[in-house]
């Protein structure tokens, strides 16, 4: 049997310089420089992203090729976040990956970001879903559902009109003053509060597309009228509000997803993306499999949020498919399927 390949990638698309090195499934490294200086700001301020990413590329490359213990030799290929992303924090990855693949005599790889989201699902040691399977990738600027026949075959049935799920939670954040990124905090307050506590309307949108900024208008008003009769009220209510919030949040995300099950009537059902970190939607999707029958697929929490072992596992598969780019390949902030 031939030996896996062995696969360098880059990872720069919004705040999160990731490098990693996979051999064939296996992660041997996958490092992650955060970049904390956003915080300050309450968002990612896209010129201080791709300027952190020049600076932390190179130490973070260092940090993968030893962790991982490989010789720049081993690597079959380079691959990289060519989309969807910031500009600037995608120029900074491409032209780093590509200039290190050409030095080195390596083909490269463009990777979708929001592809290697649900790819992530093929990085060993948890089982790989089956094909075709659905998959519903929930990040900071993408909610899609996808289904997805083979790794170069994958269909979005539905998506946001609006806003992400991801930016949903962060601008709820945001208005109950809690500080940035605002899923995993709203995540935690979920976790002690009572999610019938406030209701919120849902938005009827046709299909499998979904809507999220109706609902943060809505919250914005309940939290405006509320704090006009006490000004302690988001203070004293922060769990019940967390957890309402948290809940009409999941309920858009639950309906569609088994709305595209009875579609498709495909059972093995996958969640992708930063917002599957959340223990809500994650405790939703397993009751799923519990209760419907569905075969679920949850990912590690290292592999929700962004990293670059998802954008070396997709290169990895294009790879063995025989698809590499060159060094004319530019960035695409808007990359769709
Ligand atoms: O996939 P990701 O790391 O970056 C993008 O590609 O956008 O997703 C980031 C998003 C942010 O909106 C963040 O608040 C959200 O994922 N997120 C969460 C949780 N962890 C991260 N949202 C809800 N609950 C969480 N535990
Ligand atoms: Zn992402």
């Amino acid at each position: 049997m031939p030996t896996p390949p062995v696969i360098l990638a880059f990872e720069s698309s919004c705040d999160d310089t990731g490098v990693a090195v996979i051999r064939g499934r296996e992660v041997l490294s996958n490092v992650i420089a955060n970049q904390a200086i956003h915080e300050a700001y309450g968002g990612v301020v896209p010129e201080l992203a791709s300027r952190a990413h020049a600076q932390n590329i190179v130490p973070t490359l260092m940090s993968a090729l030893e962790k991982a213990q490989v010789q720049v030799d081993d690597i079959q290929a380079v691959a990289y976040t060519r989309g969807p992303g910031l500009m600037g924090s995608l120029h900074v990855g491409a032209a780093f990956a590509k200039s290190w693949a050409w030095a080195h005599g390596l083909p490269m790889v463009p990777v979708n970001h929001m592809q290697a989201h649900i790819l992530a699902h093929f990085l060993e040691p948890d089982p790989a879903p089956e094909f075709p399977f659905l998959c519903l990738t929930v990040s900071g600027g993408h909610t899609q559902l996808v289904r997805i026949d083979s790794p170069l075959d994958m269909t979005i049935l539905g998506e946001t009109k609006d806003d992400a799920a991801g930016e949903a939670f962060d601008k709820v954040a945001k208005l109950m003053g809690l500080p940035y990124p605002g899923g995993p905090v709203l995540d935690r307050l979920a976790g002690e509060g009572r999610s019938d506590a406030f209701r919120f309307t849902k938005p009827q949108v046709p299909g499998l597309d979904m809507s999220f900024s109706g609902l943060k208008t809505q919250i914005w008003q309940f939290l405006q009228q509320n704090v006009q009769q006490n000004d302690q009220f988001v203070e004293q209510r922060k769990t019940d509000i967390a957890a309402s919030v948290q809940h009409a949040i999941l309920e858009i995300l639950m309906d569609k997803l088994e709305a595209g099950v009875e579609r498709t009537g495909i059972e093995r059902v996958a969640i992708a993306g930063g917002v599957s970190a959340n223990r809500g939607l994650r405790a939703r999707l397993q009751a799923k499999s519990d209760g419907a029958n569905w075969q679920v697929f949850i990912p590690p929490m290292a592999y929700c949020t962004d990293n670059a072992a998802m954008i070396a596992v997709a290169g990895s598969m294009l790879y063995e498919a025989g698809f590499s780019g060159d060094l004319a390949d530019e960035p695409v902030p808007r990359w769709t399927f």
